[in-house]
């Protein structure tokens, strides 16, 4: 490393010449083109970046002594008209005397140039649409969960990130860790890009059995190690491993582990198969999947396709899974395979279809091959995969609350995107077919707080409940029984002061639930946001109802997971009444209870 009077003396005669802005600290050479040089030279800890979300990327990289300090050249959307929000750069792992920022692709007119700062602190700003109980990314972009496991009392979730900006780009894997999977702790990176790729989804496991030959109980990562290129992109399968619980991960030497002719090659997804005592990746290929199996994580033999001619072929299969499920009310078990399809959602863009069947070890058979199942009928449920090495015999899912129609103009700011609950998932029979039910996870029974209890209402003329003060915070949780009576049709709604409203309709007749969200609050972001989305609901005197409603999301959960619809809304203040419209005929409301969470 070089001393600081050199460096000093190196950056006043550098400056003397050309534009420069930033304060003494952060100097700033444009070259007269879009190529610039920023010194940094600072004790303070932060580097605070200024991003426009509109602004086309600039490249960056950090140089020290001459030497890129990564393999990955990082791209943010430096702020050319005005500054959206900041993203910190943390610089107590630089030497910083000396470290050199060389962006290119930012004109020397752009706004970033005198607001780039330094800072000892970074400051989030406050965001109304910030779910309470839901988990989101402290700032930055958030999609697909990723990597998820248990160990010793945690859960461990990982998601794909940018640290530079609240849109897509630069995917590393960010980290939270919780007890209870409702309250979560940003744990930080923990893998970053290289020169293979950007990090794309993927899975983990605990090598129980040392199969690996890392040690007993390491963890294991597998993910897409992805780059797009002027030649076309490239997807590939890579490892890491940790000896820290996830903490940290050491890449492996040999990534990646798996290569293809095929474009789209990716999210892998891999699990322990007891009965032949192996592993087994899924990997989603085009509008494909593909099982591949292994005895050591590292060596991998393809053994069959499964997808041709099955289910919905409206867009790309991404994040698949399998797994094994008890069937309710019977001592059977059968397999569930989960495949996120983008485009191609029942109402339009991303969605979680699955098939349920037979698995031996190296083939899926679909017992339903006439039928498409979806796993949620809302508009914002994708990505959806499950924990490993959950214990107790539950099986955990969570998805990401987002469309790709528009998940990067939602009008939150220095971060984008929630996931969903968490849901405890099983099978259940009907009409001679198996389905997937996604029941809330039952740690949602103990993140309730106050409750209001209504016994009964009996809805003759339109009645209107005050949820306040549950709903005062924008995170509560709603449970009702609609007992229809004579009515053909019931219709409720969540609305506002401010006349923002979701329209909810239990169609006696055609058995289906409705959501409409076209009047729900801000919607005009996108073409594809205002929406009504429609499910299947079974046959029975009472429909019940749980409504977990939490700033910009409803979840809609009937019969207790049975039928599950996950929507996104941006009201202008919380919804806090919820009106029962009467068609003529007298229906009744039974046990309402109003929890506030948190
Ligand atoms: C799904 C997906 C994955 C990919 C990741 C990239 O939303 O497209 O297939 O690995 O996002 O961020």
């Amino acid at each position: 490393m070089i001393n600081m009077k050199t460096a000093t003396l190196c950056l006043s005669l550098v400056f003397s010449m050309g534009i420069s802005g930033g304060n003494a600290a952060i100097r700033v050479k444009n070259l007269g083109n879009e190529n610039n040089f920023v010194y940094i030279n600072t004790d303070k800890r932060y580097l605070l970046i200024p991003v426009e979300d509109s602004a086309p990327e600039g490249e960056i990289d950090f140089v020290y002594n001459n030497a890129k300090l990564s393999d990955y050249t990082q791209k943010i959307r430096m702020s050319r008209g005005k500054t959206d929000y900041y993203v910190p750069l943390d610089l107590s792992k630089f030497a910083k005397d000396s470290v050199i920022m060389i962006v290119r692709g930012v004109p020397s007119n752009s706004i970033c140039w005198s607001d780039i700062k330094e800072s000892d602190n970074f400051i989030l700003d406050t965001e109304k649409f910030r779910p309470l109980y839901h988990h989101t990314p402290t700032y930055g972009w958030m999609n697909d969960p990723n990597g998820m496991f248990y160990k010793d009392g945690v859960y461990h979730l990982y998601f794909q990130y940018n640290p530079y900006g609240s849109v897509w780009g630069n995917m590393h894997w960010s980290h939270s860790t919780s007890t209870d999977l409702v309250n979560w702790k940003d744990e930080g990176v923990a893998i970053a890009p290289d020169a293979i790729g950007t990090i794309f989804s993927g899975s983990c496991v605990v090598d129980k059995n040392n199969t690996s030959g890392y040690g007993e109980g390491t963890v294991i990562a597998f993910y897409t190690s992805a780059k797009q290129t002027p030649w076309g992109d490239c997807q590939t399968q890579s490892m890491a491993y940790s000896l820290d619980n996830g903490k940290t991960f050491i890449k492996y030497e040999n990534n990646p582990i798996l290569t293809s002719s095929e474009k789209d090659f990716r999210d892998p997804k891999v699990f322990w198969y007891a009965p032949k005592e192996h592993w087994v990746m899924m990997l989603a290929v085009g509008q494909h999947m593909e099982i591949y199996s292994s005895k050591n994580l590292k060596d991998w033999k393809k053994e069959s396709n499964f997808g041709e001619g099955q289910g919905c072929h409206g867009g790309v299969w991404e994040c698949p899974d399998l797994v094994e499920l008890p069937v309710e009310g019977t001592k059977d078990k059968k397999w569930v395979l989960i495949c996120n399809i983008n485009p191609g959602g029942p109402f339009g863009g991303s969605a979680t279809q699955y098939f349920v069947g037979d698995f031996d070890g190296t083939t899926f058979t679909n017992n339903y091959p006439e039928e498409t199942k979806w796993m949620d009928y809302g508009k914002d449920h994708y990505a959806t995969v499950t924990w490993n090495n959950v214990p107790d015999g539950r099986c955990i899912a969570i998805g990401w609350m987002s469309n790709w129609q528009y998940a990067n103009n939602v009008p939150t700011k220095q971060y984008r995107s929630a996931n969903t609950i968490a849901r405890d998932l099983s099978l259940y029979k009907k009409d001679e077919s198996l389905f997937l039910k996604s029941e809330p996870c039952k740690e949602m029974v103990s993140a309730r707080k106050d409750v209001r209890k209504i016994k009964s209402l009996n809805v003759a003329k339109t009645e209107t409940i005050s949820l306040s003060p549950q709903s005062d915070n924008g995170a509560y949780e709603m449970e009702l029984s609609i007992n229809p009576g004579k009515s053909k049709e019931v219709t409720f709604s969540l609305s506002n002061s401010n006349g923002d409203k979701v329209l909810m309709t239990y169609n006696v007749v055609s058995k289906t639930f409705v959501m409409d969200r076209t009047k729900s609050g801000e919607v005009s972001f996108s073409n594809d946001f205002a929406a009504k989305t429609e499910m299947p609901v079974g046959k029975s005197k009472e429909l019940k109802l749980r409504l977990f409603v939490d700033k910009s999301s409803i979840e809609a959960f009937i019969d207790n997971g049975k039928y599950v619809m996950t929507n996104c809304v941006y009201p202008s203040v919380p919804y806090d009444i919820v009106t029962f419209e009467n068609d003529g005929n007298r229906y009744k409301v039974n046990n309402i209870n109003i929890y506030q969470i948190k």
